[in-house]
């Protein structure tokens, strides 16, 4: 089974998140392929991101400024998959979760693994903006974003009673999803099983040094 992390997005008190996390986490553990954890950033009170090499400490093995950011990134390497489930912030991610991700510094813990994403929001928009930023966030933490997403559009209103999703084509939304996440996080694995390349920055860092070092072209 994959690991799966569930990362809320949110911390504020009254969050909407209360109410859609518990469907996503159901949901995710009914699927079949995941065994699933729900890492809730109030349980992680990260601090605001200042880490540099003075707070690392042995490269190989990061202390940074303090154990919690070591934590957090021990506990995101601990996993094959990611599902973060998010409101809206100004057409972004909120701070919080972005501050989160930039925290996974140094130990390329999100690299070659997927992640996939549920949006909300009070207004039409469901999200969606914030999602498609987190896309392009983690582009750059080498890991592989996902196509399908799911987004609850007036998020007041989306979920009855009993915590399911009034329309639908949001509970379809969510299978489509987590069949996507499964079939990747498979691919992945084995895909890292067989051996992983050195990070692209690290890689072009060593090219251009050899190159200046040589006064040769790195292509
Ligand atoms: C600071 C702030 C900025 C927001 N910006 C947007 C926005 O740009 N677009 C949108 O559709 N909703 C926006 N909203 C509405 C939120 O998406 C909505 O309140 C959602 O429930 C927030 O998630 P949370 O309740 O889990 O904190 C904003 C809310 C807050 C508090």
């Amino acid at each position: 089974m994959s690991k799966l992390k569930i990362i809320v997005g949110t911390t504020r008190p009254s969050r909407s998140a209360e109410r859609v996390v518990p469907w996503v986490q159901d949901h995710a553990a009914a699927h079949g392929a995941f065994e699933v954890e729900v890492l809730d950033l109030r349980d992680w009170p990260l601090p605001f991101f200042a880490e540099h090499f003075g707070t690392v400490g042995d490269i190989n093995d990061p202390t940074y400024s303090q154990p919690l950011v070591k934590a957090w990134n021990q506990t995101i390497q601990d996993a094959d998959a990611y599902l973060v489930v998010t409101g809206e912030y100004n057409h972004s991610v909120p701070g919080v979760l972005k501050n989160a991700i930039d925290t996974v510094w140094l130990s390329h813990a999100f690299r070659n693994k997927p992640v996939a994403a549920v949006g909300y929001s009070a207004g039409i928009g469901g999200g969606i903006r914030a999602l498609e930023h987190l896309a392009q966030i983690m582009v750059e933490t080498e890991a592989v974003p996902l196509r399908s997403t799911v987004v609850l559009p007036f998020v007041h209103d989306a979920l009855d009673d009993s915590g399911q999703p009034v329309s639908p084509a949001t509970t379809a939304s969510l299978q489509v999803l987590l069949d996507d996440l499964a079939w990747w996080s498979t691919a992945l694995e084995r895909a890292r099983a067989a051996g992983e390349l050195t990070p692209g920055r690290l890689r072009l860092r060593d090219l251009t040094l050899k190159a200046t070092a040589t006064g040769s072209p790195t292509a």
